[in-house]
Order: structure tokens, then sequence, then C-alpha cells
């Protein structure tokens, strides 16, 4: 965020996550941010977000959301909407590749299903945009804001190399589409905010846990390394870099 002494908010969609959990507690360590709210999906998983959240009073606020339910976000929306009408960050880190039924990541056509593709869309690309639209009018003021979502490089199509890996990488490169539309109609609605698509780097985290063993050490981030980085990231944005796709260290990524 730009640096200022006006108190800031904020707000972490998929705050229990590896990212998500790192950028809210980073956030947190800031004395000019006044409150975050985070959200969660499911309460068994959001311990440490939810002890995290007994420890900071009322500077933190967990929330539950269903990304795929925009009842939901709407519901987070009305809840900041009741103590702000001014987000200066909001982030989402929401996301999958594997669960523990039966999604996993696509190694050629014989492993291609219908719902599987969907679900990868429903989680990585759409609920980006139902944020974007439900939270338009608290990045609306005069003031700077961003609004960044993870994405990966991987949903990058002139990068693509490899194959495989289809619904996830559809998904990315869906939910970067999204985003710059989403640019192109808040430069006209709201233009003090900036949307950004920011890849990572490969997280040491449980969505990719089972896909770390060629990665070599100096390429693995901890969460807390690649907080830093995107919200370094999102500091120095300017209206420039507005739907944008930017990797951890700034470097723009082809579509
Ligand atoms: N880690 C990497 O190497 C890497 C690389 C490139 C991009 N990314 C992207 O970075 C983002 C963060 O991933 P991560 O590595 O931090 O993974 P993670 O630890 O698995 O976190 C994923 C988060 O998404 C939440 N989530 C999943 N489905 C949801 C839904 N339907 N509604 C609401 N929340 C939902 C999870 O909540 P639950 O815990 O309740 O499921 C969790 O908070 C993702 O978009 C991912 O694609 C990660």
């Amino acid at each position: 965020m730009p640096t200022t002494e006006q108190s800031q908010t904020a707000v972490v969609f998929g705050a229990s996550g590896g990212i998500g959990l790192a950028i809210a507690r980073q956030l947190l360590a800031r004395p000019e941010i006044e409150r975050v709210w985070g959200t969660y999906r499911d309460r068994d998983r959001a311990a440490e977000l939810l002890q995290l959240a007994e420890t900071q009073g009322d500077r933190l606020r967990a929330l539950p959301m269903d990304g795929t339910d925009e009842r939901d976000i709407a519901a987070v929306t009305q809840a900041i909407a009741a103590t702000t009408n001014h987000l200066d960050l909001a982030i989402n880190c929401i996301g999958i590749l594997h669960d523990q039924e039966r999604l996993q990541p696509e190694k050629s056509l014989r492993q291609i299903d219908r719902d599987r593709l969907l679900r990868y869309f429903e989680i990585n690309s759409i609920p980006s945009l139902l944020i974007g639209k439900q939270l338009i009018d608290l990045l609306k003021g005069d003031r700077r804001s961003v609004f960044a979502c993870i994405s990966a490089k991987i949903g990058s199509i002139g990068d693509n190399q490899l194959g495989g890996w289809y619904g996830y990488r559809a998904s990315k490169a869906a939910l970067n589409m999204y985003l710059k539309t989403l640019a192109i109609e808040y430069a006209r609605r709201c233009p003090r905010a900036i949307v950004l698509s920011l890849h990572p780097g490969t997280t040491d985290t449980a969505l990719s846990k089972p896909f770390q063993r060629n990665v070599p050490p100096e390429k693995l981030f901890s969460s807390d390394r690649t907080a830093t980085q995107l919200l370094t990231l999102c500091d120095r944005a300017t209206p420039a870099d507005s739907g944008c796709f930017f990797s951890w260290d700034g470097t723009p990524l082809p579509w």
C-alpha cells in the first residue's frame, strides 16, 4: 500500500490457506492497517486463522465464505461495508489444484472429466469476478485501492510448453481474462482501483505439496516470502499496471 499515515483496511479471501494466511499476518504487522477481514470456507481447516483472530481482537475479523456462492460473497461485502466505505486492498487467495476426493491435475486426455473441469472454473475463475462485482462500491472512493487475485504462470497460454493440467491451466487463463475485462470496466467506474493478476511462484503450501519433488529448493518459496513479494507488488502498482499479469518479481507475463 502507498506510504501514508492514513489508517487502512484490507480483505483477504481464502485467508485460511497457506498464502492467504501469510498475507493476513503480514498485513496485521503493519501499523497503518486498522482492520483486516479474512475469509475461510471450512472452520475445521481454519484453526490458525481463527486463533490469530482471537489474538488480534477486532483488528482481524474472520468470516465464513464459500467462493462458489455469491450470497456468501455479498454477505462478506455487507459485513465490511457496515464498518468502512473504503478498502485499500482486496486480495483473493482462493484456489484449488487437487482435493482429497477425485480432483487431480490431468496428465492426459484419458483423465479429462467434465465435472472436474467445471470444478476448476467454479473455484479458480468465477469467484474473483463475483468478488469484483460485489466489492465495487468499496473500491470506488477517491483513495487508491488494489484488487489483486492470485493467478498462476501455468495459466499463460503463450508460455505453455509442457501441456497437461488442462483444467487448472484453463481456469487460470479464464481468471486472467476476467480480470483484464474487469480492469477495463473499473477504469470507467472506479478509476482509483488497480486490478492485478499475480503469479506467486511455487510456494510451499498444501496446494503444491504433492508436486514439489522436481522443484529446486531455491525455487520453492515459503508462504511468508511469497506474501512479502505479492504485497510489495500491490504496494508499488500504478494505474498503468491495472489489468496486467505479473510474476512474483514484477516481471510481466505473457497471456
Ligand atoms: N502454492 C503454489 O505453488 C501456487 C502456485 C501458483 C498459484 N497458486 C495459487 O495461489 C492461491 C493460493 O493457494 P495456496 O498455495 O495458498 O493453497 P492452499 O493453502 O490450498 O489455499 C487455498 C485456499 O483456497 C480456499 N478455497 C478452496 N476452495 C474454496 C471455495 N470453494 N470457497 C472458498 N475458499 C476456498 C481454501 O480453503 P479450505 O482450506 O477451506 O479448502 C484455502 O483457504 C491459489 O489461487 C493457487 O492457485 C499457488
